[in-house]
């Protein structure tokens, strides 16, 4: 482990089947006025919806519905959240959903009391936020993001084609989430394999830095092995209780901040795939699995030394007799045949980009120089044209 840092995460996480019963004891610490916070509709075909209803009507909770929050939320929508939560004074924003629920609402609770034009202020310019914060708790539905217990709030502007990330501070972590394992049964295949290889690429992202022998390493290592393990149990029986479970808990850990101490972390398939999203507003995993391997065979040979140790400590390829390119190589080729055995998309066309949206795309890329190799603007073309 290298260099200094604090560490401490001030989420309160309830965990398992029985998660929900942990609700009205969470909600005893806030005012009367909850806003309550969800997509489009699937937690009212689940029944997740009437349940909730139920625990915040007992607690004698006044409800301000906040509907409709789309796959990566837009910015006319955070506004529109914003609104909501100003004009009735809510004392907490429940999010019931997933990462898209969870990212808005902690937009919301930077942005309702801001002075000025929040997308301007704390995503564009990533200002400290200095007005007031509204508190946060989730109910989470959908397993990947790590939104659950993280400062992360991802919102697309559709007019200025930028999707960005603002990853807040300890002040806008959700106060609480609960996670109930069974909630992510009713997701789709589609949705279910996308929210796997987000986490994946979570951790790839943060292991694929540095050269020091590092603790979080290790720790990545076992969340990988653990991944890969049961994302064939759930893609072969989506109500496997220990696999949906272990899922949930591997999709926590990988991004609640724990993981990234001691390293310097890489985030460029994020930042492409976060462009490809501006272009197309397709689900987040893919667009990370379609750029990936192009990206992590173009950097392999500036880190070949980790490459190596994932291919070898992850995939549990053989080392005798090869190179440690050949060994790196190897292992991003496991990988490579895993994505395709559990279905995910693996070319940017299919998932609606077209060659005329390159240049774009690879311009509204942020470039990130902590990783292996800071990219120049043709490399990322060259990239995304690999990746199509
Ligand atoms: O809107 P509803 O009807 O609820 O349907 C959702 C949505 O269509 C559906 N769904 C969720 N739970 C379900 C379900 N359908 C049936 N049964 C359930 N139990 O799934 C669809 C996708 O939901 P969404 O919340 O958009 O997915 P996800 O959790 O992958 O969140 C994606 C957003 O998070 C951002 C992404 O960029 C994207 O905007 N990220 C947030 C991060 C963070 N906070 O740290 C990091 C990530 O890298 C990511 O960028
Ligand atoms: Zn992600």
């Amino acid at each position: 482990m290298l260099g200094n840092f604090t560490y401490s995460n001030p989420t309160r996480l309830h965990f398992g089947p029985d998660a929900l019963e942990a609700l009205a004891g969470e909600l005893a610490h806030y005012g009367k006025k909850v806003q309550l916070i969800y997509g489009g509709g699937s937690i009212k075909k689940n029944g997740i919806y009437d349940q909730v209803v139920a625990i915040l009507k007992d607690a004698g909770k006044e409800i301000y519905e906040d509907a409709g929050v789309m796959p990566n939320p837009t910015v006319e929508k955070l506004n529109e959240g914003c609104r909501i939560a100003r004009e009735n004074h809510v004392d907490l924003l429940l999010a019931v959903g997933g990462g898209s629920c969870c990212d808005y609402a902690k937009g919301v609770a930077a942005s309702a009391w801001c002075q000025e034009d929040p997308w301007e202020k704390y995503y564009v310019r990533m200002e400290e936020v200095d007005n007031p914060i509204l508190p946060v708790g989730c109910v989470l539905t959908m397993v990947g993001t790590g939104s659950e217990m993280n400062g992360g709030s991802v919102i697309t502007n559709h007019k200025t084609k930028l999707k960005i990330g603002r990853v807040f501070g300890e002040e806008l972590f959700p106060k609480f989430s609960i996670l109930n394992p069974e909630y992510t049964y009713t997701l789709p295949k589609y949705q279910m394999v996308a929210g796997i290889y987000d986490i994946m690429n979570h951790i790839t992202e943060q292991y694929f830095s540095g050269d020091d022998d590092c603790t979080s390493d290790y720790l990545m290592e076992g969340l990988m092995r653990s991944l890969i393990h049961s994302s064939r149990e759930a893609v072969e029986n989506p109500r496997n209780y220990e696999a949906r479970s272990n899922l949930m808990w591997i999709a926590t850990w990988a991004l609640n901040t724990l993981v990234a101490k001691g390293k310097a972390t890489d985030w460029m398939v994020h930042m492409i795939g976060q462009s490809v999203g501006a272009y197309t507003d397709a689900t987040h995993g893919m667009t990370l699995s379609a750029v990936s391997l192009p990206y992590y065979r173009h950097i392999l040979p500036y880190g070949v030394h980790q490459f190596k140790k994932f291919a070898v400590n992850v995939w549990a390829v053989r080392p005798e007799g090869k190179s440690d390119q050949e060994i790196g190589l190897e292992g991003l080729a496991a990988m490579e045949a895993w994505m395709k055995e559990i279905g995910l998309v693996m070319h940017l066309a299919d998932l609606g980009v077209t060659e005329d949206m390159l240049e774009g795309i690879a311009q509204g890329s942020f470039v990130m120089d902590s990783g292996y190799k800071v990219l120049e603007h043709q490399e990322i073309l060259d990239i995304l044209k690999q990746s199509m």
